[in-house]
């Protein structure tokens, strides 16, 4: 099955999701022996339903997943059993607290007043084009950077300066995506050939975790400097910081762990917020009316909380485009899913989010259509879709930690932009997902900025 697959490469996932629907749902993925890429496939929710949250430990990420993330550490993405429960509690109770949430907030909005409007002003001034894509990574690097480890690398810039270390992120970026997509036979040829690709991705991720490390250590030097602040929270402690000082007292979690989390958390944080607004932000180009309605509801309902109509596109945009397109398990022991389909210990499952954010059993026959209303009841609030069906941010124990930041977020971004500008799509700008695990377009999105009267 590999040869029609690698045929629709460019267009990945409509082909398996066209694939699943000719299948009811379920399918095995046979490819070629020497590949170890025989899989099953899914989009079914019931199936979804058993392996996220009823039979959940059965289904693990697993020692293949650990392999081809290695670059991860042995952060939350990547672990199983103890030590993924260790890292969930730890995580989960830093970053659920009010004083999180609200430093969160603080940083997003300062991001966006200090950085990203006079970015945009200098664009609209200027009459240049800009590649919105590249300004939302940019804006998440910066924020994320700040969130967890405390300071601003100031990526966002009128110039785009080329920061070294974001520059060494999107590298191993890149590097990963090739190890998940080639298969090991070749990865490892390529690896004793010393291919000079292989050796430059390599540097970037030394460049990368050098970055992260040095950061942790100036961390813990200035707070062993000054003693009498580890007991004292300050409503502006990043992450790492917050979780150095929970240690007091208590057996510390360790360097390793903090770069382990550091770095998972720019993963999970960075492209997949970028994603979601760039497809946000092509879609409302394309529906002026869908546009029109959240300005309208912007300029009657100041408080983010409060804007439905805006959060049901954000559901859209996440649904017709998953920044994670697939996610994967592997069974543990052999089993039976609710599909039927059998399962061997060691069978890897690949989970189509983007098949099932189109399937029309889930969404009804206008299941490609970007429609918010979907999302907004009758009395005006927002309609509660199970997470097995509206699974962007996956579901049981091991759903997006960080769902609730990326809505807010998101939503403080699209309201600043809304407001002050109109964004013109440039003519002919060619738009396909990127050959990447996330779903980030190909060619950017190229745009052109106007203000809004
Ligand atoms: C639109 C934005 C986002 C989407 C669509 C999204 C989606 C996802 C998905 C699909 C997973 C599950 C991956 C898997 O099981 O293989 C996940 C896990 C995770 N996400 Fe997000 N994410 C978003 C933003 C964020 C942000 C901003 C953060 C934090 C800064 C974050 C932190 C995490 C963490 C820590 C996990 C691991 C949870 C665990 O394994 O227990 N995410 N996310």
């Amino acid at each position: 099955m590999l040869p029609p697959l690698l045929c629709n490469l460019w267009k990945v996932h409509d082909y398996v999701a066209l694939a699943l629907q000719k299948q009811a749902g379920t399918g095995n993925f046979i490819g070629p022996w020497f590949t170890q890429m025989n899989c099953v496939v899914t989009c079914d929710p019931m199936n979804v339903h058993y392996m996220f949250s009823k039979n959940f430990i059965n289904f693990v990420k697993g020692p293949e997943f650990r392999k081809i993330f290695k670059a991860f550490g042995d952060g939350i993405l990547t672990a199983d059993s103890d030590m993924w429960k260790y890292q969930r509690t730890i995580l989960h109770s830093s970053f659920k607290t009010r004083r999180f949430e609200k430093f969160r907030e603080k940083i997003v909005r300062k991001k966006v007043e200090s950085c990203l409007i006079p970015l945009l002003d200098h664009v609209e001034r200027q009459g240049i084009e800009v590649d919105v894509q590249d300004v939302f990574n940019r804006f998440n690097f910066d924020t994320i950077c700040s969130i967890v480890l405390g300071f601003d690398p100031k990526s966002l810039t009128p110039d785009f300066q080329e920061v070294a270390c974001m520059r060494a992120f999107n590298e191993v970026g890149e590097f990963i995506f090739y190890r998940h997509i080639l298969p090991k036979s070749v990865w490892k040829l390529q690896r004793w050939l010393r291919i000079e690709a292989v050796k430059k991705r390599a540097e970037a991720f030394q460049t990368f975790d050098h970055f992260l490390r040095e950061s942790i250590a100036s961390k813990r030097e200035k707070l062993s400097q000054n003693k009498e602040v580890i007991s004292t929270e300050d409503e502006d402690d990043d992450l790492i910081t917050t979780l150095m000082k929970d240690e007091e007292g208590k057996e510390s979690v360790g360097d390793k762990f903090l770069r382990d989390t550091a770095f998972v958390l720019f993963v999970a944080g960075r492209d997949t917020i970028t994603s979601t607004l760039t497809w946000f932000f092509w879609l409302l180009a394309k529906h002026p009316n869908v546009e029109a309605k959240i300005l309208q509801e912007i300029q009657n309902k100041k408080e983010v909380k409060d804007q439905v109509y805006l959060h049901g596109a954000l559901c859209e945009a996440l649904r017709l485009y998953p920044p994670l397109p697939v996610v994967r398990r592997q069974a543990i022991k052999h089993d039976i899913l609710p599909s039927g389909h059998e399962v061997g210990p060691r069978t890897v499952v690949m989970i189509s989010l983007y098949a099932m954010g189109r399937c029309e059993d889930i969404w009804g026959k206008d299941c490609l259509e970007f429609k918010p209303e979907r999302w907004i009841s009758e009395r005006g609030g927002i309609v509660h879709i199970p997470s097995y069906k509206f699974i962007s941010f996956t579901a049981g124990p091991r759903t997006c930690l960080g769902k609730d930041l990326s809505f807010i977020q998101m939503k403080i971004m699209a309201t600043a932009i809304l407001c002050n500008y109109q964004i013109h799509v440039v003519e002919h700008h060619p738009v396909s997902p990127a050959l990447s695990i996330l779903l980030q377009m190909r060619y950017g999105l190229k745009v052109r900025i106007t203000k809004r009267r």
